[in-house]
């Protein structure tokens, strides 16, 4: 039994913030932005605008391209490190595709690898637990966790959401040929956006009250980035992670015909086409538009890349995730 990818779709919000609109709020220029990064527009959810709403809508755009009715689907996978419900977002959007068998639905939570991880997962759920169709969606809105004073990092991240249907084939079809997949809990005070530790009262309350030793609520500080240590880590794992994916795939580099890494940085995405020498015509890259949108990146990067007639039938990818965790993957695919 094997599986392979048959349809995509993507969402981004409306509101567009140039690196000129950035230059306004914090001591940045549009060239420093576009020469470090590649980065020239970002899209943010603003006032009331729905993250979940907008993965619905990738998810819809999946389906249709998949020709694959709501109500076939048997999972959801979400992606996401910004869910709307603690608890969960995967369930809101089941709901709101409409799926009636009540087919599982639930997150994956690993930021800038959660397409991989999901792609993955929905690759052992068709082979190992007989599902027929599974979708993967990313979405992240990580704006809501950007310091917007921290030159550093708010130039960085946009909003976004994209999504695959994976679905159960003959093993001669199959589409995921190989995958590699890590985690580094050590590398985690380079990038983190943990819970606030104010929040939490550990001091007995008036008159020693038991009221006094329970947590107040909770909520997380935004994105602390060591940004020097996440472009090494990306660019030393990244490389080395595919190299090894292919290796378990028996396939030689020149049979890729893309290269569609997470898009985080224009600058890390060529020093792994340099090392992995695949030239700039096999790279995908959309990051100018989107900036780094978490676990949207890669399926909002393959989508546009589809409907443009770049990725076309046949085609071998190979694409890899890496960010906070830290965790970092890679998974060698057929479109
Ligand atoms: N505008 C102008 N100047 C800036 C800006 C800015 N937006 N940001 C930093 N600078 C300044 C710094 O203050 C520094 O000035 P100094 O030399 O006077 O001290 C100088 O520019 C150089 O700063 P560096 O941080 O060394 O710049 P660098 O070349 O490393 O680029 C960047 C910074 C773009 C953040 C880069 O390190 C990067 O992209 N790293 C990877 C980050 C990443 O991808 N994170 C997301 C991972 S995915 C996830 O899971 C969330």
């Amino acid at each position: 039994r094997g599986c392979k990818l048959v349809g995509c779709g993507s969402a981004v919000p409306r509101l567009q913030i140039s690196n000129d609109d950035l230059s306004k709020i914090v001591d940045t220029s549009d060239e420093w932005i576009s020469v470090r990064t590649g980065i020239r527009n970002r899209r943010i959810l603003s006032g009331k605008d729905s993250l979940t709403d907008l993965a619905a809508e990738a998810a819809k755009k999946a389906l249709q391209m998949a020709e694959v009715d709501p109500d076939d689907v048997d999972l959801v996978l979400l992606c996401t490190s910004t869910p709307e419900d603690l608890f969960g977002s995967a369930p809101q959007i089941q709901k709101a595709l409409g799926c009636k068998n009540n087919p599982l639905a639930y997150d994956i939570t690993a930021a800038c690898s959660g397409f991989i991880l999901g792609l993955v997962s929905a690759s052992c759920y068709i082979r190992g637990g007989g599902f027929n169709n599974v979708l993967v969606i990313g979405a992240d809105a990580l704006s809501r966790y950007v310091d917007w004073t921290d030159r550093g990092s708010c130039i960085l991240f946009g909003d976004a959401a994209g999504a695959v249907l994976v679905q159960a084939c003959d093993s001669e079809e199959d589409g995921l040929f190989a995958f590699d997949l890590h985690s580094d809990g050590e590398g985690q005070r380079h990038l983190r956006a943990t819970m606030n530790e104010n929040e939490k009262d550990h001091e007995l309350g008036t008159n020693g009250s038991l009221l006094g030793l329970l947590p107040k609520g909770s909520s997380y500080s935004c994105i602390q980035m060591n940004g020097k240590e996440v472009f090494r880590f990306a660019v030393r794992v990244v490389p080395q992670s595919i190299e090894l994916a292919l290796e378990k795939a028996g396939l030689p580099g020149s049979s890729i015909d893309w290269l569609l890494l997470h898009q985080a940085n224009q600058r890390i995405i060529d020093a792994v086409a340099a090392r992995l020498e695949l030239p700039s015509e096999r790279v995908i890259s959309n990051l100018a538009n989107y900036g780094n949108t978490s676990a949207a990146s890669i399926p909002l990067a393959l989508d546009e890349a589809v409907r443009k007639g770049k990725v076309k039938a046949g085609h071998k990818i190979a694409t890899a995730g890496f960010g906070a965790g830290l965790t970092w993957g890679s998974a060698i695919i057929r479109w």
